[in-house]
């Protein structure tokens, strides 16, 4: 049985990987000390690109274009930087055991990876239609969207269905992603979820309605109150219907499913302490085991802003946390004290040629201004989220940069509200004052 050791090991070879490379570059690495373990082939790569620009009919992006970290500016880390930093990509490897006790980790073909100090990245994995036995729900051409196999096997089903019909279940973060690349692919969309509004994690029903009308507009047809209880298919296997709970039959060439995501923690179960689902850290992500990190998607982490504690499945905190992680890490070895992560929740989203941020928390009574009329020429709206008289989180549509840097100051800041109707007249010229 081949066996390796390192000083630092990563498990997992998203974003939150690369940022922590990056990372530990930065602070002082040397070659042979640090290892990246991945079941996907690729190094690191921003994969929020996936569901947008990997998509897109003409000009879409593709590796090595969009390896971390292009998506926040930085330095693209190809393969090479890698090689040249004498940091190991592991690549094409599944890790099936974690012995947190004895610090082995076990590869599906036997390989065992040692380290003195862990860093578990390993993000999330979907939640299968399979997962609560709907029938049929393993035809062809039912997929979901994590990784870039996903991904590419999604496009080659895209060019094969040509001009044909695609079903999207779940109205989430996938849903409206997907909903438009589908339909800027030229394909028949129909999207069906079960809540009354998209996006109901995070939307109002003022700004769902917003971007609802928005897709009927392109010719979405969207289907509401309703979910997939079952799928026809062809003697090739391959779905041609959509079987709705309300008895509606929807054809379909090709279904994409994005019904959420799970943290992807079963091989430590068990070894480690756990929280509202993921693994619990303090605010440099250090678990309940000595020696054992947890970033990104996986880390329920302290949220200081809010006293709670919380678990984030987006970016912008998978690269921040995993920098914080390293840092925590270095510092330690240096004796050295560091602050406390101190987070301030970022979400983004683009679609058409719609993008709009949040910062903050949606919690308490809400406040919609600005133009959110989806047949406007240039709708631009927002919202603010009132708690206990403060402002605790704003969204904004169609923000410029510098107004998306207004909307994050009014989230971190949580300025007192006087009079809720004089917030809703200024809008954004509220944030611009605070
Ligand atoms: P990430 O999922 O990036 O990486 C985990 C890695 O671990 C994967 O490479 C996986 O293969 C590997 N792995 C897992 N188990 C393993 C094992 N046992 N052995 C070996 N390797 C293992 N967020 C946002 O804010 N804005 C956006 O626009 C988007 N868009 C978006 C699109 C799509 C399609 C997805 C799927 C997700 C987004 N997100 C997003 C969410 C964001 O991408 C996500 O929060 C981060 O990628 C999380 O980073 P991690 O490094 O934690 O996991
Ligand atoms: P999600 O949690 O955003 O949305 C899940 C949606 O599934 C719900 O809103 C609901 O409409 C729907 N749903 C639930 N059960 C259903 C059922 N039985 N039938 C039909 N619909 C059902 O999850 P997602 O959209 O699948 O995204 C997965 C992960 O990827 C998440 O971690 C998300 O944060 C991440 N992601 C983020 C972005 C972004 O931040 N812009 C983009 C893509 C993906």
């Amino acid at each position: 049985m081949a066996e390796k050791h390192f000083k630092y090991v990563i498990l997992g070879g998203g974003v939150a990987a690369g940022y922590a490379a990056r990372e530990f570059v930065k602070l002082g690495l040397n070659p042979g000390e640090l290892a990246i373990i991945s079941k996907e082939s690729v190094a690191p790569y921003e994969r929020p690109a996936l569901s947008k620009a990997y998509l897109f009919p003409q000009g879409a992006a593709r590796l090595p274009g969009f390896h971390v970290c292009v998506g926040s500016g930085g330095e693209r880390l190809l393969p090479e930087w890698y090689a040249e930093k004498g940091i190991e990509l592991i690549l094409g490897t599944e890790i099936v055991k974690a012995d947190l006790a004895s610090k082995t980790l076990t590869s599906a073909a036997d390989v065992i990876i040692k380290y003195d100090i862990l860093i578990i990245a390993t993000g999330s994995t979907v939640i299968r239609l399979s997962d609560f036995g709907v029938q049929g729900a393993d035809a062809n051409n039912i997929f979901y969207l994590r990784e870039i196999d996903d991904a590419d096997k999604l496009v080659a089903a895209i060019h094969a269905k040509k001009d044909g019909k695609a079903v999207i279940v779940g109205g989430g973060y996938i849903g409206l992603e997907l909903g438009a690349a589908l339909k800027l692919n030229n394909l028949d969309v129909t999207m069906v979820y079960p809540e009354p509004w998209c996006m109901p994690r995070l939307f109002t029903a003022g700004i769902a309605a917003f971007y609802e009308g928005y897709y009927a507009n392109k010719g979405i047809k969207i289907i509401k109150g309703t979910v997939a209880v079952g799928f026809d298919s062809d003697t090739n296997g391959d779905v041609t219907a959509v079987k709705l709970k309300d008895g509606r039959v929807l054809e379909a060439d090709i279904v994409v499913v994005g019904v959420g995501g799970r943290p992807l923690i079963t091989l430590f179960k068990g070894q480690v302490e756990e929280e509202k689902g993921g693994i619990k850290t303090d605010g440099f992500f250090k678990t309940s085991i000595p020696d054992i990190y947890a970033v990104g998607d996986v880390a329920t982490f302290p949220l200081k802003l809010f006293n709670e504690q919380r678990r984030v499945e987006h970016v912008d905190h998978a690269r921040k946390s995993a920098e914080q992680a390293v840092k925590a890490i270095k510092a330690a070895e240096e004796g050295k004290p560091i602050e406390e992560y101190d987070y301030l929740p970022y979400f983004y989203s683009r679609s058409f040629d719609l993008s709009w941020q949040f910062y903050g928390d949606n919690v308490g009574d809400t406040i919609l201004f600005g133009d959110n009329d989806p047949t406007s020429a240039k709708p631009k709206f927002g919202t603010y989220w009132i708690k206990e008289g403060k402002v605790v989180g704003v969204f904004l549509e169609s923000g410029s940069p510098e107004e998306n840097k207004l909307i994050a100051k009014v989230a971190k800041l949580q300025p007192p509200v006087q009079d809720p109707e004089q917030l809703e007249k200024e809008g954004l010229a509220f944030a611009a004052c605070v």
